[in-house]
């Protein structure tokens, strides 16, 4: 058996690098030892990356991207295909879930500076995959034509329109039409079902090949690959398989049983997941009350909202998330794990984390005078953060940075 194994293995790799690949990106990728909680969600993101690859598959066989059919193919998937319901709120439940894992992940960049260099291209890889994220959920969720499929595509795609000279012409030209209609419903489709998601798939792809060139960053912020032992193997390393697939699969299992949780008992999760107004056919000639986006876009709307000028609120939004971007340069901090960073890092940390669930939660609700103004500290907070780093980590009193990783 294991001769016909070998046998039948070593005729694959006389003719494609299966063993190598194995080994470069498995058994002999060497990583830190260290790795805690906030390890599990690039691994995560992954599957659900499958899972929503996976269910799109079966939702598309029986969908219908047609303005007069798709809200009932919804229905129709939910009600009389084996298992639609299982399916479209697996597709649902994991766009949200996705959002909460890539937050997440983001978030332990934060916390032990593992955009700064060498991996300054892993994280801009990642924010490409975060900004097609981003288009990929909000052409999906026009696909159900429900009420705030459509005005949410109305209200977003209408602000293109805000920009000088060319804004009507650009919102015309991606509706294609005057209104959202049939024929963006079928270029958000195509767009949906496979531009984006090779796209997606490509800047994986080049984020985990960034990664294993450099190697993994950990909760102490120190490389691992300047001690190595006479093999070449950094001492604080361990192969990547076993050891971390066996913690990733612990994971994966803590994940599934919430993910469950979400799936069978509150798929809508209160309007947070799927909302109200979306069970709802789309009417064109009915504008809801609240036009809200999903909790994921919401810090952005915020801040959007905040800038009474339409464009000034475009402009705010865009340099949001662009400002992501530089974050690898706007640190200047001699070390890059939070252990070892002073307290003003610390502090800023907070608060950017406070103004970022404000900012989600403000984009929920009404712009009143009030929650307006409100929105419009949060954005000043918000921008702060990123704009003030390079001197708040410049004068910060860090402690010295460990030689190798600290380990319990
Ligand atoms: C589909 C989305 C994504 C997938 C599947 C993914 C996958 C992964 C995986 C498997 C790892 C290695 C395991 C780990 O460190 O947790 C990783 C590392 C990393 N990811 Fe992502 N990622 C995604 C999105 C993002 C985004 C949006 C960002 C940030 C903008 C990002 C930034 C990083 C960074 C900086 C690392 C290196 C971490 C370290 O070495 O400490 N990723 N990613």
């Amino acid at each position: 058996m294991s001769n016909n194994s070998n046998g039948l293995l070593a005729w694959i790799d006389a003719r494609f690098p299966l063993t190598k690949l194995w080994n470069e990106h498995l058994a002999q990728y060497y990583a830190p030892k260290n790795f805690n909680f906030w390890y599990y969600f690039g691994s995560l993101a992954l599957l659900i990356l499958v899972l929503q690859i996976v269910t799109g598959i079966w939702l598309t066989m029986n969908y219908k991207p047609d303005a007069e059919l798709a809200f009932a193919s919804v229905e129709y998937i939910m009600r009389d295909v084996n298992w639609g319901w299982l399916i479209r709120y697996m597709h649902s439940t994991g766009a949200s879930a996705f959002f909460i894992v890539i937050y997440l992940h983001m978030f332990r960049g934060l916390l032990y500076g593992s955009h700064r260099k060498p991996r300054e291209l892993i994280w801009i890889f990642g924010m490409l995959i975060y900004v097609c994220l981003m288009a990929e959920a909000f052409m999906g969720y026009l696909l159900p034509w429900g009420q705030m499929s459509y005005w949410g595509a109305q209200v977003i795609i209408s602000l293109f329109g805000a920009i000088p000279g060319i804004g009507d012409t650009l919102a015309l030209w991606i509706r294609g039409d005057y209104v959202i209609s049939d024929v963006t419903l079928n270029r958000f489709f195509a767009f949906h079902v496979i531009a984006v998601p090779i796209i997606l798939l490509a800047l994986v792809v080049m984020h985990i090949m960034a990664l294993h060139e450099v190697g993994s960053n950990n909760p102490d912020g120190v490389e691992i690959k300047k001690h190595k032992d006479e093999n070449g193997v950094p001492l604080d390393g361990i192969p990547f398989h076993p050891y971390y697939t066996v913690k990733d699969i612990v994971g994966v299992v803590v994940f599934l049983i919430f993910f469950s949780i979400v799936i069978f008992f509150m798929p809508e999760m209160g309007g947070w997941f799927l909302e109200k107004d979306n069970f709802i056919p789309a009417d064109p000639l009915k504008t809801p009350e609240h036009i809200v986006p999903l909790w994921y876009f919401t810090p952005f709307y915020a801040i959007l909202r905040a800038i009474p000028d339409k464009l000034g609120g475009v402009i705010a939004m865009g340099a949001a998330i662009v400002v992501l971007f530089f974050l690898p340069w706007l640190d200047r901090s001699p070390v890059k794990s939070i252990r070892y960073k002073g307290i003003l890092y610390k502090i800023a940390l907070a608060i950017f984390v406070v103004t970022f669930i404000a900012l989600g939660y403000l984009g929920t609700q009404p712009a009143t005078p009030v929650l307006t103004s409100f929105a419009q500290v949060f954005t000043f907070l918000y921008f702060a953060f990123f704009l003030f780093m390079p001197i708040y980590t410049r004068i910060d009193r860090t402690k010295p940075e460990p030689e190798r990783v600290t380990w319990k």
